[in-house]
């Protein structure tokens, strides 16, 4: 097995993690300062969302040069000292790659938006006006608003399928691949652990450009429909892996929206392009099709079941599997999957423990190790979050209410995940002696990582413990993943084995007492439990054991 496999991944969000400077967002030097409380919760890579310089319209999701630390995270050799720092104890450091576009500060497209015969006029996707001067097709950005923005100086519309800061790089132009890949092996040289590669389904486009049929009131068709995993797509990221990560010892994780289980072979695997692939269906349970967040559509547990028994078992004999709950653009998972008058802290426990006995490598992001909640802020007005802006604007067309469009907000914002980390009960959580970039989460003085440390009971002690628990039976990485109580409607369970071991994992994740057939707990002694009790065949409401 690779160390990857074994191992935790921190998803760090850099600029809310801990700032040294007093200015209101985090810095690198911050992350160095947090690396042991990293190492205590046995994390051996940590995936920092994008630190290079940027205009920060997406929160470094839009790139203005790949190989650079913008200055409000720190210099070059900051960097370089957070990598040996990390190295020290046994951390990698992930690098977030945004090769699907850059930022329109970017060199390349400054250069390229110049006109039609400039060098870099191919590098990104240009299109000429319909006759009536409208976009070239009516496809609908992820952001919201057309995919498409008119640059007066060309004279021509430019593709963009996030915001119009964020232009699609033209990934045809083998020029354009050998200077994404030549930035990646920039960071190979610096010595990062891995890569994780943003937003990949939509680098190849098709062939031809042409209206979609509208999905909503505006006209406009989900650019995502339109162009995402075109056939030919699997070339590029060959040529990725044997340009960039092959012959290395660093692992890649690449963002794949839509991609579904049963593709999951020609994507990672011995003879897939990367090692492992984010795939969204467990977490998108209530989007059938495109993000629409004032159109969920209610899921149950058995949905839950099937995402997770699909992608099990599609990464069984091939591939490896990504575990993950959150990320900085999902909603925080107390909230997500359970409701209301759920119990937080147990919820917290029972999703901390699946996502560390699942088959994979589990990806903790940010936070979740002391459960927090999503802010529900009073306004749009308080919201920082690009996306947050697009989709109450497409709430409101179509028909509903500025306060119902404000709820989709406050289930879905990407905020909700951003807010500062909480470190102690001090102004501003300890985060920074500025003004934070976004507002504290109002509970900090209650949940911090100061007060979770000296409680045994804590979310944070529960982290540290599956931790301790993924080193000490090493079946959790290695062994093989078998589901059992399959129909249970309540109970997600399964049986974690290689040939020295066996563990039973038993989940409610509902919130109602749940039985079982208790012959299941013969013979077997509880090495975790969330709860004070346990009775054999039974499960409280969110409770979790893990019997061996
Ligand atoms: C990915 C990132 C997200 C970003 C988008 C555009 O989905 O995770 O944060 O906004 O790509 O780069």
């Amino acid at each position: 097995m690779k160390w990857w496999q074994k191992t935790i991944v921190y998803e760090l969000y850099p600029k809310s993690f801990k700032d040294t400077k007093g200015q209101g967002t985090g810095t690198i030097r911050g992350i160095i300062e947090k690396l042991d409380y990293l190492a205590s919760l046995g994390v051996g890579a940590v995936w920092m969302t994008p630190v290079c310089r940027s205009p920060m319209v997406d929160n470094g999701y839009d790139i203005a040069d790949y190989c650079s630390v913008d200055p409000s995270y720190g210099t070059m050799d900051d960097m370089k000292e957070l990598i040996d720092e990390a190295k020290k104890r046994n951390i990698r450091i992930v690098i977030d790659l945004v090769f699907n576009h850059s930022s329109d500060q970017n060199e390349w497209f400054l250069e390229s938006k110049k006109s039609k015969d400039n060098p870099k006029s191919d590098w990104y996707i240009w299109r000429d006006a319909k006759e009536d001067g409208s976009a070239p097709t009516n496809w609908r950005g992820i952001f919201g608003g057309s995919a498409w923005t008119w640059c007066e100086e060309r004279g021509q519309y430019y593709l963009h399928t996030f915001a119009s800061a964020q232009p699609d790089l033209n990934w045809a132009n083998p020029e354009v691949r050998k200077a994404l890949y030549d930035a990646a092996n920039f960071w190979v040289d610096l010595g990062a652990g891995g890569f994780r590669i943003d937003a990949i389904t939509y680098v190849k486009k098709p062939d031809v450009f042409v209206d979609g049929t509208p999905d909503g009131d505006d006209g406009m068709v989900s650019v995502h429909d339109m162009t995402a995993n075109q056939p030919g797509i699997l070339d590029y990221l060959h040529e990725f892996k044997r340009e960039v990560s092959e012959g290395h010892d660093i692992f890649t994780v690449a963002e794949a929206n839509g991609v579904k289980a049963d593709e999951l072979k020609y994507w990672v695997g011995k003879d897939g392009a990367f090692d492992m692939l984010f795939e969204f269906s467990h977490i998108n349970l209530e989007f059938k099709g495109i993000e629409t967040w004032c159109r969920p559509d209610p899921w149950k547990i058995s949905d839950l079941k099937k995402a997770l028994r699909d992608s099990q078992n599609a990464t069984k004999d091939n591939g490896w599997y990504p575990a993950f709950f959150e990320n900085h653009d999902k909603p925080r998972c107390v909230n997500h999957y359970f409701d209301e008058n759920a119990d937080k802290k147990m919820a917290a426990k029972a999703m901390g423990t699946l996502l560390m006995t699942l088959r994979g490598t589990p990806f903790l992001y940010q936070g979740q190790e002391l459960g927090l909640e999503n802010v529900a802020w009073p306004s749009i007005d308080c919201y920082n979050d690009i996306s947050s802006f697009g989709q109450y604007e497409f709430a409101l067309s179509e028909g509903f209410t500025a306060e119902q469009a404000l709820a989709c907000v406050h289930e879905f914002s990407r905020d909700s995940a951003r807010t500062p980390m909480q470190w102690d009960d001090t102004p501003n959580a300890g985060f920074t002696c500025g003004t934070p970039w976004l507002p504290v989460h109002e509970d900090y003085r209650e949940v911090n990582v100061m007060k979770q440390e000296q409680d045994e009971t804590s979310v944070l002690s529960w982290f540290r413990t599956l931790a301790k628990l993924r080193a000490e039976y090493p079946v959790l990485a290695e062994g093989s993943y078998e589901e059992i109580l399959a129909d249970h409607e309540q109970i997600i369970a399964y049986i974690r084995k290689n040939e020295e071991d066996e563990l039973c994992v038993l989940i409610n994740l509902s919130n109602e007492t749940a039985a079982y057939d208790p012959s299941l707990c013969e013979g077997k002694e509880v090495i975790l439990n969330n709860a004070e009790t346990y009775e054999k065949g039974s499960l409280a409401p969110l409770q979790c054991v893990i019997l061996r």
